[in-house]
C-alpha cells in the first residue's frame, strides 16, 4: 500500500527530535564486581578479566587488561600518582582510564572541553558509580566546575569482549564547547615489545594488513571523511614481537562503533606505558554543549586474546555473529545474490533485467538485485541521485513486472540506493539546493559528480525516511544495497547558529543510524547492505544496522583473497559479500577460472556479478554445482570459526583458509597456489580447531586431495598429520569438506 500518511511523516520529526541515545546496546552479562577496601573494580567473561581502580586522589587507573584472574585473586589497590619530573606531571604518567586535558596533562586526553570564559582546564575525580545491568558505570567531577562524566563499562561473558563509553554532562550555567571527546582510554600492560596491527587502503585497494613496532612517540589511525573510510578502519590489534603469531600468544584487540569521523591514537610514553585512545576525531570537531545538555560518545569494544591473531578474530567474529548483527544472536544465513552492476552498469532495463534474472535463477541464485541506473535521469553516474522515483523509460510500468518475475522465479528481489546524495543534476537539488553540506558563498565540491545530504537537518532525514518507504511500501523488495560514494567536503550547516554548526560530524551519523533504524523498524523483512564505493564504511556501529557489508569493488579473485584475509582480521566473513565476476578482470585484466573465481568468493558470502548473458552451457553448469556446494557449507564458512592456515600476505606463493563450525562437525576447507615454480611439492596442511576422536569424512568439492589420503581419519589425524592439496600452475584453487561420520 503506498504510504502517504501526514502521521508517518510527523513520526520521523520526532523520531530524530527525541533521539538521545548513541550507545550501541550491549547485553551484559558478565560478573562485575567492586571491592570496597581496595576500591577496584573488575568486569570478568569467557578468560578475560579487566580491572581498574580509584587511586588516593580519585583518579581512576587501570589495573589489568589480559587473562582471567582467580576470584580470590588480589588485585592491589591503584598506586599513589606521582610526578616523573617538573616536565612530566604525574596525569601524563600514570595509566589513566579516562584522561582529562588540564592539571598540566601534555599525553593524549580522552576529554578537552573550553569554556566561556577561555578556560580549558578539567580535572576530573570519582564522584561515585553504580553497578548496573550491563556492568559498571563510575561518575567523574570536576575539581569545581559542574562538569560530569559517566563512564560505562560492559562485558560480554560469552565472549569476554569489553565495551567502553563516555557521557559528559554540562550542569554549569553557562555553555561548555567539546573540543576533543573519546569513548574510552585503554591501557596495556607494560612491556617493550608490542607490534601494533592495522589495516590502511583506498578505493579498490582495501583491507592492507599494516604491522609497526610500538615505539615511543604516537601513531594515530583514523578518518576525518565523514564517513569511516578505508584509508584507515577503526580496528587496531597488538601483539608482542616474535612472542604473538597467527594462533600463539597475547593479542589486544578493538574497534571503535562509529561511522563518522573518528581518531585513534595509539600511544607509547616517556615511561615507555602503552595505550589506546579511540573516538570523535578532534580534526574541525567542536560540540556546544547547552546547559543540561550532554554528549555521548560511541562505544570502544576491546578483547584480549592469548590465542595469537587467529583467537583475537575468532572472537571478533563472534562477539559480532551473537551481540553486534541484526538478529543477533542467530543472524540469518546469507543468501547467495546476483547483482547486475557490472553486467549493465547504468544500462538497466525492465527486459535486460528479466533475462538476467532467468539465467541467475536456473543457476541457484537466491537474491537477484538491480544496482544503479533504475532510478530518476540516471543514465550515467551525473544526474538522478536524490530522485528516488522509478524511471519510465526504463521501467514503463514501475518496477512491478521485474519484481514479479523475480518473484516467480524464486527468488527474492533487492535494489540498489544511494540516500544519503544528491546529483546537483537532479530534481531534489534544484528545489532544495540547501540541503547539501556546504559552507556559505563557498564553492561546492563535487565528488564522483555528487554532494553530500545534510544528515544533521531533520527535514532530509524525513524526505530520505519518506522516499524509502514509499519504496518499500509499493513494492516487493527484501533487500536495499545502501551505496555512499563519496566523503565530505566543505563540512558547514550554515542554517544553524555559528557556535552549534559543527554538531554536524556527531548529527549526521547519529541521524544515519536513526534512519537505518526507522526504516528496519517499519519493514523488518528488509535486509540491508552497507557499501561506500566499496568498503568504505565497514564498522561495528554500521554493522548494527546491516546484514552484510560489501569490502571492495576490487572483484579479481587473487586480490581479494588478500584483502579477505585483511578484512577478516576485523570482521566475519558471514557478512563479507564476494562476487563471482568476468574475466579478465575489470580491475587487473588478469585471468582466471571460473572455479577458482568461485572458490575466492566462497571465503565470503557468495554472489555472481557477471554478464549472465555471454556464459556457455559449461561454466553454467560449473556455477549451478559450485553454487550447490556452497549452500551445504555456507552455515560454516559464514558463522564458523575461521582458522587462517597459509596467509596471503608477504606475497606467499600459496594461501589457505578453514572454517569449523561451532559444532565441530564439519570443516571446509580452502586452498589456493598462486603461481607454481620449480616443481614443489604441495605441503601437508594441518586442519585446526577440529575434534581429536571425532572421525571426518573427506570430499573435494574442487580440485582432488593427494591419492594417499585417506577418505576418513579422526580429527586428530587431520589436525596433526594434514592433508595435502596438490595444486600446479598459476591461480589454481582447491576445496573440500570435512564432515564427522
Ligand atoms: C559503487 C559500488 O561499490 C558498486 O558496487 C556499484 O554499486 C556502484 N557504486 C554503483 O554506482
Amino acid at each position: 500500500m503506498p504510504v502517504t500518511s501526514l502521521n508517518r511523516r510527523a513520526a520521523c520529526l520526532s523520531l530524530l527530535g527525541g533521539m538521545a541515545a548513541l550507545a550501541v546496546p550491549f547485553r551484559s552479562d558478565a560478573e562485575a564486581r567492586f571491592d570496597e577496601r581496595t576500591k577496584v573494580f573488575r568486569l570478568d567473561g569467557d578468560g578475560v578479566t579487566y580491572a581498574f581502580g580509584i587511586d588516593s586522589v580519585g583518579q581512576i587507573q587501570a589495573l589489568h587488561w589480559g587473562g582471567s584472574l582467580a576470584v580470590d585473586d588480589p588485585l592491589p589497590a591503584a598506586p599513589k600518582p606521582s610526578d616523573f619530573s617538573g616536565f612530566d606531571r604525574a596525569n601524563s604518567v600514570t595509566p589513566l582510564e579516562y584522561v582529562a586535558f588540564g592539571g598540566g596533562l601534555v599525553t593524549e586526553p580522552s576529554l578537552k572541553v573550553a569554556f566561556p570564559d577561555g578556560g580549558r582546564d578539567l580535572v576530573l575525580r570519582y564522584a561515585g558509580h553504580e553497578m548496573t545491568a550491563e556492568g559498571i558505570r563510575v561518575r567523574l567531577k570536576d575539581i569545581s566546575a559542574e562538569v560530569h562524566v559517566e563512564l560505562t563499562y560492559g562485558m560480554d561473558k560469552a565472549t569476554g569482549m569489553l565495551s567502553r563509553s563516555a557521557r559528559v554532562y554540562n550542569r554549569t550555567r553557562r555553555p561548555l564547547r567539546i573540543d576533543q571527546m573519546a569513548a574510552a582510554t585503554l591501557n596495556l600492560p607494560f612491556a617493550d615489545d608490542y607490534e601494533l596491527h592495522y589495516l590502511t587502503g583506498r578505493w579498490a585497494g582495501e583491507w592492507t594488513v599494516q604491522k609497526r613496532p610500538l615505539e615511543a612517540g604516537s601513531t594515530v589511525l583514523e578518518s576525518r571523511l565523514g564517513m569511516t573510510g578505508s584509508q584507515n578502519n577503526p580496528w587496531f590489534a597488538v601483539g608482542r614481537k616474535d612472542v604473538s603469531e597467527e594462533e600463539n600468544g597475547p593479542v589486544w584487540f578493538g574497534a571503535l562503533a562509529w561511522s563518522g569521523s573518528w581518531r585513534m591514537v595509539v600511544e607509547k610514553d616517556i615511561l615507555g606505558h602503552s595505550r589506546i585512545t579511540a573516538g570523535y576525531n578532534p580534526f574541525d570537531f567542536a560540540y556546544l554543549l547547552k546547559p543540561g545538555e550532554s554528549l555521548e560518545t560511541p562505544v570502544f569494544y576491546a578483547g584480549y586474546s592469548p590465542d595469537g591473531m587467529g583467537g583475537a578474530s575468532r572472537r571478533m567474529h563472534r562477539f559480532q555473529r551473537t551481540v553486534i548483527l541484526p538478529g543477533a544472536p542467530a543472524p540469518k544465513l546469507r543468501p547467495v545474490l546476483y547483482n547486475s552492476w557490472e553486467a549493465t552498469e547504468f544500462a538497466v532495463t525492465e527486459q535486460g533485467q528479466v533475462a538476467l534474472a532467468e539465467k541467475a535463477a536456473t543457476l541457484g541464485v537466491e537474491r537477484f538485485v538491480m544496482d544503479d541506473g533504475w532510478f530518476g535521469k540516471r543514465n550515467n553516474d551525473r544526474a538522478g541521485l536524490g530522485d528516488w522515483t522509478v524511471n519510465r523509460e526504463k521501467f514503463p510500468q514501475g518496477l512491478t513486472p521485474l519484481i514479479r518475475r523475480v518473484r516467480e522465479l524464486g527468488m527474492e528481489f533487492g535494489l540498489w540506493v544511494e540516500p544519503e546524495m544528491v546529483n546537483p543534476n537532479s530534481d531534489l537539488y534544484r528545489a532544495h539546493p540547501d540541503w547539501v553540506i556546504n559552507f556559505k558563498g563557498r564553492p561546492r565540491s563535487e565528488g564522483r559528480n555528487q554532494m553530500v545530504l545534510n544528515l544533521a537537518r531533520k527535514e532530509v532525514c524525513d524526505y530520505i525516511i519518506k522516499s524509502l518507504d514509499l519504496l518499500l511500501s509499493e513494492n516487493d523488495i527484501a533487500f536495499l544495497k545502501w551505496d555512499h560514494n563519496r566523503s565530505w567536503s566543505e563540512p558547514g550547516w550554515p542554517e544553524r547558529p555559528v557556535a552549534e554548526q559543527q554538531r554536524l560530524y556527531v548529527d549526521y551519523t547519529r541521524h544515519l543510524y536513526a534512519i537505518l533504524a526507522e526504516i528496519r523498524r517499519r519493514h523488518p523483512r528488509v535486509e540491508i547492505e552497507s557499501c561506500a564505493g566499496g568498503g568504505g564504511r565497514v564498522d561495528l556501529g554500521i554493522m548494527r544496522f546491516s546484514d552484510q557489508v560489501w569490502p571492495t569493488d576490487n572483484t579479481d579473485p587473487f586480490d581479494r583473497l588478500k584483502m579477505q584475509d585483511g578484512f577478516s582480521q576485523a570482521y566475519m566473513p558471514g557478512v563479507m559479500m564476494a562476487w563471482v565476476t568476468a574475466s579478465p578482470n575489470w580491475v587487473n585484466k588478469r585471468s582466471t577460472s571460473l572455479e577458482y573465481r568461485f572458490l575466492s568468493a566462497m571465503q565470503g558470502c557468495l554472489g555472481i556479478g557477471d554478464n549472465l548473458n555471454h556464459w556457455t552451457p559449461d561454466e553454467f553448469a560449473t556455477a549451478k554445482r559450485l553454487i550447490a556446494e556452497y549452500k551445504a557449507v555456507r552455515a560454516t564458512v559464514q558463522r564458523g570459526d575461521l582458522y587462517r592456515l597459509i596467509s596471503p600476505q608477504d606475497n606467499s606463493p600459496r594461501s589457505a583458509t578453514l572454517s569449523v563450525s561451532d559444532t565441530r562437525r564439519q570443516a571446509v576447507l580452502f586452498a589456493f597456489l598462486h603461481s607454481s615454480s620449480k616443481f614443489e611439492p604441495a605441503p601437508l596442511l594441518q586442519l585446526r580447531g577440529l575434534e581429536p576422536q571425532t572421525r571426518y569424512a573427506v570430499r573435494a568439492f574442487a580440485g582432488t586431495v593427494a591419492d594417499d589420503t585417506p577418505k576418513v581419519a579422526s580429527g586428530a589425524y587431520w589436525m596433526n598429520h594434514g592433508v595435502k592439496l596438490p595444486l600446479r600452475g598459476d591461480f589454481q584453487a582447491a576445496a573440500c569438506v570435512f564432515d564427522a561420520v
